[in-house]
C-alpha cells in the first residue's frame, strides 16, 4: 500500500510519519502543495498514485478562524473539496480529519455519527461543511471526527498547562466544556488502522472517557508532580473569540464497529508526559 499524509509537518502529520511502518508513506506540507490550489493538488495526486490519502492539513487555529472565515472556509472547506475531486479521478481513497466542533454541544449523552451537525463557530462550520461536500463529491470516503488533540512536537492543552504551572502558583481552567482528550500517537494508530480495514463514512476517534477542561488540567499537573492549583472557572471567566460547545464526547461505537479500540486519556496522557520528558 501507499499512503500520501496532506499535514505532515503538523502536530498529526508527524506522528503519522513516524507511526506509519510496513508501507509506503509520503508525506507533504503546505509548502510542497496548498490544498487551495486545485490544480496543483490535482497534480500531486497524479504524481504520488497513492492508494490512501490522509487529509490531516488544515487552518487549526479556532479563534484566529473567527476573524478569518475566507481563509478558514478556503482552507478547511474548498482544499479538501479539491483533494476529493483529485482523489476521485485517479481512484485513491481519502481519510478526512474532521472535528467534534461540528456539533453545537446541547447533548448531555455521547454523540453519534448520525447526530445533526450544528456548529457554533466558524471553524466548526467549515469542517461541517467539507464533510457534507466530500460526502457528495467522494461518499466512500472516511471521514474521522476527532477531539482535543494533544501530542509531542508542537503546541497542545497540556504542555500549555505545564509550562503555566511552572510560572504560576495557581491556574483557572473551564470546567464548563467536556469533550475526550486524544493522544496524537493513538489516533495516528487508529487511523492507520482505518485505513487498512478500508474503513468508509463516518468514525470517531478519540481516547476513551471523557473530562472537563478543568479535570484535564488537575490531572497533567497531579501526573507532573506539580504542586500548582488547579481552579474551576466558567467559559464566560475566560472569554474567546470563538464559542466552544458545552459537551462533545464521541461515541467510540463506530470504531468499535471496525474493531479498533483506543487506550483511555488518563493512560494515553502517562505515556504522553513520558515521551515528553524523553
Ligand atoms: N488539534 C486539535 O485539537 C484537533 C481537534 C479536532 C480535529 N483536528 C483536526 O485534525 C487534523 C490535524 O490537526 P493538527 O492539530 O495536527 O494540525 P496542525 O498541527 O495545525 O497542522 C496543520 C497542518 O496543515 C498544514 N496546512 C495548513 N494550511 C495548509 C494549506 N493551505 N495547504 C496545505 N497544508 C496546509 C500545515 O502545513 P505547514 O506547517 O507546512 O503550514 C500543517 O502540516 C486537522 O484536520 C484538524 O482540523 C484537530
Amino acid at each position: 500500500m501507499k499512503a500520501t499524509i496532506l499535514g505532515a509537518s503538523g502536530l498529526l502529520g508527524k506522528v503519522l510519519m513516524r507511526e506509519w511502518q510496513g508501507d509506503e508513506v509520503v508525506g507533504l506540507g503546505s509548502r510542497d502543495v496548498d490544498i487551495r490550489d486545485a490544480s496543483g493538488v490535482r497534480q500531486m495526486v497524479e504524481t504520488t498514485r497513492s492508494d490512501w490519502i490522509v487529509l490531516a492539513a488544515a487552518y487549526t487555529n479556532v479563534d484566529d478562524c473567527e476573524s478569518h472565515p475566507d481563509l478558514a472556509l478556503a482552507v478547511n472547506r474548498d482544499g479538501p473539496v479539491n483533494v476529493a475531486r483529485a482523489a476521485q479521478q485517479t481512484g485513491a481513497k481519502l481519510l478526512f480529519l474532521s472535528s467534534d466542533y461540528v456539533f453545537d454541544g446541547r447533548k448531555t449523552s455521547p454523540y453519534e455519527t448520525g447526530d445533526a451537525r450544528n456548529p457554533q463557530s466558524i471553524y466548526g462550520r467549515s469542517k461541517a461543511e467539507a464533510e457534507v461536500r466530500l460526502l457528495e463529491v467522494l461518499p466512500e470516503c472516511c471521514i474521522a471526527r476527532t477531539s482535543w488533540l494533544f501530542g509531542t512536537g508542537g503546541k497542545c492543552f497540556p504542555d500549555t498547562i505545564l509550562k503555566l504551572a511552572e510560572t504560576r502558583p495557581a491556574l483557572d481552567v473551564v470546567d464548563d466544556q467536556r469533550g475526550c482528550p486524544t493522544y496524537t500517537v493513538d489516533l495516528a494508530r487508529a487511523i492507520i488502522a482505518l485505513c487498512r480495514k478500508q474503513a468508509r463514512g463516518i468514525v470517531h476517534v478519540t481516547n476513551a472517557g471523557d473530562c472537563s477542561w478543568f479535570e484535564f488540567a488537575r490531572e497533567i499537573v497531579k501526573s507532573a508532580g506539580l504542586k500548582t492549583e488547579v481552579r474551576p472557572v466558567s467559559s464566560q471567566q475566560v472569554a474567546r473569540p470563538a464559542p466552544r460547545p458545552a459537551y462533545s464526547v464521541l461515541s467510540p461505537k463506530s470504531l468499535q464497529h471496525y474493531g479498533v479500540a483506543m487506550p483511555a486519556w488518563h493512560d494515553a496522557l502517562q505515556r504522553y508526559l513520558q515521551e515528553r520528558n524523553r
